[in-house]
């Protein structure tokens, strides 16, 4: 049941009706303090549009710390940048528009969805285990990489027990998650800029995009120049933090080795290392390899992998494994389904499962899945607690 800041007793009827029955009011910041140490299982607090600012992030970053598993949200009346990115600064998840009660269902259910989760890592529930953090990478660009990444994260979160993936946009200059899943790109890493040293799962969770269930997107900055302040002690820092909150942690890259994608590979599970049937992508996919080597990653996490597999062009995925020395892993298929699925803002997992480009990102999952086993528990569905959201 959330409990509301600063409405008056007249608004609280437009939130019962809204969110439960038995939503209560308080009307000042003090009394939220009495009421929540009344109540130690109170997970939400929706700060209503009439709170400055000022109260509203005190709020948020009391409780922060103190209670971890509380969430925060938001609600203006108008939207605007300075707000969000105080708001995201002071770790408050979600912020909404005063008049948009969809969006108030949704942030509300998706802020009581994390704090379930931080619970259960509190209780030990996945005890000291972490999500598998899995990098996709060619040095050579347009080999597929954010293809892959986006239909690998989408098929891990759909097989089996439906496993909770984060997609991360390590491409900082030129990530293009948000137009290839049609997100909006609001929240950025962008926003986690400044926040290095005290990145915790609240602040994240307020960073990332919902794409679909099970599957949130953490995105590239929109502004290319954001991209050289993300040094790689920050990008260390979110994909620990993400690893603690999700089962996958799928990471895009860009095609090169930057400071960022080092530590990604650094702290990765498995490297998914692409390249097509070209000269130039298999000689890329060479240097990579000894790269790889010569830094020392280790080779049982190497997963070579074959982007537009099956075209005739004289090489073959013989050749491939001939000229590496590795094994192919998986041979994604060459089909216009890719890119017409890109331009719906689609994966092609969803939205043609049974597709021969969709089975081979399925038989990736599946391999990743049983060579990184997956960590944290996705444990069953607990028993629905007493409804607290009418209109679901
Ligand atoms: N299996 C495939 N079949 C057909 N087209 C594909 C396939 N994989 C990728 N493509 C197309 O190739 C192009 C490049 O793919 P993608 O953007 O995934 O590559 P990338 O490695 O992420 O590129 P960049 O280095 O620029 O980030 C896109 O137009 C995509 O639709
Ligand atoms: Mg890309």
């Amino acid at each position: 049941m959330p409990v509301v800041l600063g409405d008056t007793e007249r608004d609280a009827d437009r939130f019962r009706f809204t969110l439960a029955d038995d939503v209560v009011v308080v009307e000042t910041a003090q009394k939220l303090d009495t009421y929540l140490d009344a109540h130690p299982d109170e997970d939400l607090v929706v700060v209503g549009p009439d709170v400055s600012m000022a109260v509203a992030t005190e709020v948020s970053e009391t409780y922060r710390l103190r209670r971890p598993f509380l969430g925060v949200v938001l609600l203006r009346r108008r939207m605007e940048v300075s707000t969000m990115s105080e708001a995201i600064r002071a770790g408050i998840r979600e912020v909404v528009l005063a008049d948009d009660v969809e969006s108030l269902v949704g942030a509300c259910k998706r802020s009581m969805a994390v704090s379930e989760q931080l619970r259960n890592v509190e209780a030990g529930d996945s005890g000291d285990q972490r999500g598998k953090i899995i990098v996709v990478f060619s040095s050579k660009g347009g080999c597929g990489k954010t293809t892959v990444s986006t239909n690998l994260a989408a098929a891990l979160s759909i097989e089996g027990d439906g496993a909770s993936v984060c997609l991360v946009d390590f491409d900082l200059e030129t990530g293009d998650i948000a137009i290839a899943l049609q997100l909006d790109p609001s929240k950025t890493i962008s926003d986690a800029l400044g926040m290095q040293g005290g990145l915790d799962e609240r602040a994240l969770a307020s960073l990332v995009v919902p794409y679909k269930a099970h599957l949130d997107c953490l995105l590239a900055p929109t502004k290319p120049a954001d991209a050289e302040f993300v040094s790689a002690a920050l990008a260390g820092e979110i994909l620990r933090v993400l690893s603690s909150m999700y089962d996958y942690v799928v990471v895009d890259a860009p095609p090169a080795f930057t400071d960022v994608i080092l530590k990604t590979f650094d702290m990765a599970d498995s490297y998914i290392l692409l390249t097509t049937l070209d000269m130039p992508a298999l000689k890329n996919l060479k240097v990579t390899l000894d790269t790889l080597d010569n830094l020392g990653f280790p080779r049982t996490k190497w997963n070579v992998v074959l982007n537009r597999g099956g075209s005739r062009v004289g090489l073959t995925a013989a050749d491939v494994e001939r000229t590496v020395g590795v094994p192919i892993s998986v041979e994604v298929p060459s089909s216009v389904e890719v890119p017409a699925r890109l331009n719906e803002g689609v994966t092609v997992v969803e939205a043609n499962p049974r597709h021969a480009v969709a089975k081979a990102f399925f038989e990736l999952a599946a391999k990743q899945r049983k060579s990184t086993g997956s960590s944290k528990v996705s444990a069953p569905a607990k028993p629905a607690k007493k409804s607290l959201f009418k209109r679901s």
